[in-house]
């Protein structure tokens, strides 16, 4: 009974409707990132995509986030290479490793470290991964805070019957495989690589905000006259639709690596202040307050 096509909905393939440089700078105590511009409305309820690294540390020298506290959205933490020493003020800890997915629920309140192990600080070596912030809906933003540490052997990965797609299915579901992690809003968050000459075909539920963060390789996006390439460290905004295609020329010297993101826009106003994102103004001078006078988790 719902009408669920709507006039400038007809096609159900997705394409890019645009694609957005990235810029290189740092973040925390000082690590280097990657990350897309922000895009408000467009990546809703996306509020950052950083790629942490590529950085190969010398001994002694790896750099973390110090102490800092969250309010009103989810970071979610998804190691490639290296390691990373989670706390929180509640007393929370874990130890990330790679391939290993944290999924932090800061909901009211979090203060918490991300910061490499003494071993790896001293031996130094490769680190690589992502952290993306989720934003929260207004009625889950002061939820108590959850973790969902969830270990490399844990994470579903499906290949393709060729062999040529492999897909770490971190949310969401692809090729039949669904994701361990529980999310508050639907969102689907899949690591894809493609070996040259392979293709993707990714059901994506229509409504969901798309985007595409390519790593690795030169991607092409859609089929036939839709086609278009998204290169390494580009993001790629997807227009509406219920599938879209991913695949690398036969041709290609290297095949592609690539996030795919997609989620419920939440389309509700957005206060933010750093690491605090609220709806309204006052709602971020009460999680000064609550910070300044210890009222955090
Ligand atoms: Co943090």
């Amino acid at each position: 009974m719902s009408k669920k096509i709507e006039a400038d909905d007809s096609v159900t393939k997705r394409v890019i409707s645009r694609i957005v440089p990235t810029h290189r700078l740092l973040e925390g105590g000082g690590f280097p990132v990657r990350r897309p511009a922000a895009l408000g409305r467009l990546t809703d309820p996306f509020l950052l995509l950083d790629e942490m690294g590529p950085v190969d540390w010398p001994p002694g020298g790896a750099i973390g986030a110090p102490s800092h506290p969250h309010r009103g959205f989810e970071t979610v933490t998804y190691l490639l290479q290296g390691s990373i020493q989670h706390e929180d003020s509640a007393g929370n800890s874990g130890l990330m490793q790679p391939g290993d997915v944290q999924w932090m629920t800061a909901g009211r309140g979090v203060i918490h470290s991300e910061m490499p192990p003494p071993d790896f600080l001293e031996s130094g070596g490769l680190m690589h991964g992502f952290q993306i912030w989720v934003n929260l809906p207004a009625e889950k933003k002061m939820m108590q805070p959850r973790y969902q540490d969830v270990p490399r052997q844990d994470i579903p990965v499906v290949e393709s019957d060729d062999g040529f797609v492999k897909v770490v299915v971190v949310a969401g579901k692809s090729l039949g495989v669904s994701a361990v992690i529980d999310t508050v809003i639907p969102i689907t968050f899949l690591h894809i690589s493609i070996l040259p000459g392979g293709t993707l075909t990714q059901s994506l539920e229509h409504g969901l905000n798309g985007l595409v963060f390519c790593f690795g390789g030169a991607l092409i996006v859609g089929e036939e006259n839709s086609r278009q390439e998204v290169l390494d460290g580009e993001m790629a905004i997807l227009s509406n639709g219920e599938k879209i295609s991913f695949s690398v020329s036969k041709n290609a010297d290297e095949g592609a690596e690539l996030l795919l993101l997609a989620g419920q826009p939440l389309g509700e106003p957005i206060a933010r202040y750093g690491p605090f994102v609220m709806n309204t103004e006052e709602e971020i001078q009460q999680a000064f307050i609550d910070f300044q006078s210890g009222n955090f988790a």
